[in-house]
């Protein structure tokens, strides 16, 4: 079955399973000082020391989580409670295609801590715009508890540019959190070239289970724990650890930074195959994001006319998978905060699909696609859109 939603999850690594599969059946507690316990121990030890090998950075840095979600709710809140204890430092900058994983815990403690989010503003290409993140912080930069910057967009694939952004947030010792979920595996992640401060990374993404995942934290920064209890990650999270999750993310992480290079290679050639054949094949669509600054496994179409949730059925019904933009909400399709930013108008951000390749993705499967999208289009349009019809939904 063609399969075109990568980044929302992709399959383990052959490799990978079996790692975790093997310690499933044997690990014990890695807290527990028995035998069975050390070696479990030893085994989430070995798994952070091959991450902190495979990202360049020392392997205390690494603090494991059960996911993505958790890494990021822990960087913001647990940065934001942090930095309020030696002087009240309420703001927040976020960007404004920031995950929900980011951008709800921020607006969470917005109703509850007094804090205030400042959402950094993109280009029309979902790009930040640097000049008003330097105004930003400029306002006072003593009143800032971090900084929350994505190293590549979920949705769109636009890739931000982290390193000037780091250059930034260093000079005005403002810590920066960057959800790098998306990144690893697909574009160069080398901490030792990168002074950042935080970075959040799941395992699902790149061939490790799901409810993986881990924080770097670096610089001196401190997090506030969000989850306590028996303190398993010092100061920072409590929580029996995973002992084959940590195994099954170490190996993943270390093969995806390992072939991170030929893996974007090969899938950049299909996706730009992809974006060529459709863009001329299928009258009134525009590529949304960055078409340079782009995750390599990255498409994402509006075809002018069409819903995308349409679409997204017609091709499912065909047996292709793709995703769309847009969050259904009470059956009316709700445009994604990221096109929004933007600027595109209501309509542009609901004609929306994401396409997004990954390591079983082969040129066959490009291929089917490519022959199969423009008639689920036409079909769709014939539909129409779906919107501002709320008034239709009785509940
Ligand atoms: C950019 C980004 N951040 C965070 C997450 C959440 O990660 P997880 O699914 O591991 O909780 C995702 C998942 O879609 C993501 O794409």
């Amino acid at each position: 079955m063609p399969y075109f939603d990568h980044a929302a999850t992709t399959s383990m690594v052959p490799e990978v399973q079996k790692l975790f599969v093997e310690h499933l059946t044997q690990a014990a507690n890695p807290s527990s000082i028995h035998n069975s316990g050390r070696k479990a121990r030893a085994i989430v030890e070995v798994a952070r020391e091959q991450i902190g090998r495979a990202l360049k950075t020392h392997p205390s840095h690494i603090y494991f989580t059960a996911g993505g979600t958790e890494a990021d709710n822990l960087a913001v809140k647990g940065l934001y409670w942090s930095r309020q204890k030696d002087k009240a430092r309420p703001r927040i900058l976020v960007s404004a295609i920031e995950h929900h994983a980011v951008l709800d815990p921020a607006h969470w403690l917005e109703k509850t801590s007094g804090a205030i989010v400042e959402l950094i503003p993109v280009n029309q290409k979902g790009v930040i715009d640097l000049d008003e993140l330097t105004k930003l912080i400029a306002k006072n930069e003593t009143d800032v508890a971090l900084i929350a910057v994505m190293w590549a967009n979920n949705e769109v694939g636009s890739v931000q540019p982290i390193e000037e952004i780091v250059k930034l947030a260093n000079a005005h010792q403002i810590p920066l959190h960057v959800d790098a979920v998306q990144a690893i595996g697909s574009l160069e992640i080398d901490l030792s070239r990168i002074n950042l401060d935080s970075l959040a990374i799941s395992g699902h993404k790149i061939g490790a289970p799901h409810a993986t995942g881990l924080l770097v934290l670096r610089n001196g920064f401190k997090v506030d724990p969000v989850l306590h209890g028996g303190n398993q990650e010092p100061e920072v999270r409590s929580g029996t650890i995973n002992t084959a999750g940590a195994a099954a993310l170490g190996l993943a992480v270390e093969l995806a930074v390992a072939k991170q290079a030929q893996h974007a290679a090969r899938l950049q050639a299909l996706r730009d195959k992809l974006i060529k054949e459709i863009s001329s094949l299928v009258p009134d669509c525009v590529v949304n994001g960055d078409l340079e600054n782009r995750l390599p496994g990255n498409t994402h179409f509006s075809f002018f006319g069409a819903s995308g949730d349409s679409i997204l059925m017609l091709l499912d019904q065909q047996g292709i998978e793709v995703s769309t933009g847009s969050a259904c909400s009470a059956g009316v399709a709700q445009p994604s905060h990221v096109l929004m930013a933007m600027g595109v108008d209501l309509f542009h951000a609901i004609s929306s699909v994401r396409i997004t390749l990954g390591t079983s993705t082969t040129e066959t499967e490009v291929n089917q696609l490519i022959t199969k999208l423009p008639q689920a289009v036409a079909t769709a349009r014939l539909a129409g859109l779906n919107v501002g019809k709320k008034e239709a939904v009785k509940e």
